[in-house]
């Protein structure tokens, strides 16, 4: 399966969801745009150029074989609560940073030192479903910014154990205007979070190449 012949879906159309289904639509990718708030969802898709469909979750749920789940970590949880075994055989795609307000205007993380969403979420998932850890590597702002750099790509990192299932995201991260380059399996997770050491708000801090970034992996 190629991502052309693959129904692809973004759920949660807030900050990066939508900013990356206007990287989609800029590199041709059609997709389903699915958010809570429908009249919103549908602003949102009618000025991507015909590239993007408004429906519910559920529709999202049922007709995608790739899901982007562009929501917080806690939101993500309660998704596959709710949709679990529909989960299965699908390609999920996790772009969470486990982090919340420090109080003090910055960020802090929101489970243990150690711990990754990556894993979490993948311990969580029903048997079958294929998680694939990306697109959470850069800031919003850059995920905007850096889309289709010239003369060389920006990087985004992914982390998979389902080799096929990485393929087919690295597909679409090209589709959004980047360079995929995987860091190992899910257990790599906790690299590509932020505060990790290949984050742009880690100790990678920055938006790198593929050169750059195939040193500091
Ligand atoms: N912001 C960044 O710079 C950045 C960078 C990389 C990765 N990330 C990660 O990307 C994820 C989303 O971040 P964000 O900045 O886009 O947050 P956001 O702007 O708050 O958007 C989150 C969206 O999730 C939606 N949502 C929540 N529960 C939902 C459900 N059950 N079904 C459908 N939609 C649901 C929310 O809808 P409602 O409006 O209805 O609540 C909202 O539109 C987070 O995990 C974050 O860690 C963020």
């Amino acid at each position: 399966m190629t991502i052309s012949d693959s129904t692809v879906a973004i759920i949660g159309a807030g900050n990066i969801g939508s900013r990356l289904g206007a990287n989609f639509a800029a590199g041709g990718q059609d997709f389903l745009l699915a958010g809570r708030d429908q009249d919103a969802t549908r602003k949102i898709a009618s000025d991507l150029d015909g590239h993007a469909e408004a429906v519910s979750v559920d529709e999202a749920v049922e007709r995608a074989d790739v899901l982007l789940i562009a929501v917080w970590l806690d939101a993500f949880e309660q998704l596959i609560a709710q949709y679990g075994p529909r989960l299965a055989g699908k390609v999920i795609v996790d772009p969470t940073n486990p982090v919340g307000p420090d109080g003090a205007g910055g960020y802090r993380k929101v489970i243990g030192e150690q711990e990754s969403s990556g894993q979490i979420l993948a311990g969580l998932l029903p048997p079958g479903a294929r998680l694939v850890k990306a697109f959470g590597t850069l800031s919003a702002p850059s995920l905007s910014a850096a889309a289709r750099q010239e003369p060389d790509r920006a990087v985004l990192f992914y982390a998979a154990d389902d080799e096929a299932a990485g393929d087919l995201v690295a597909e679409l991260i090209r589709a959004a205007g980047f360079d995929p380059v995987r860091v190992g399996g899910l257990d790599q997770s906790i690299r590509i979070e932020m505060f990790g050491d290949l984050h742009e708000y880690g100790a990678l801090g920055r938006v790198v190449t593929k050169s750059e970034a195939l040193k500091a992996i």
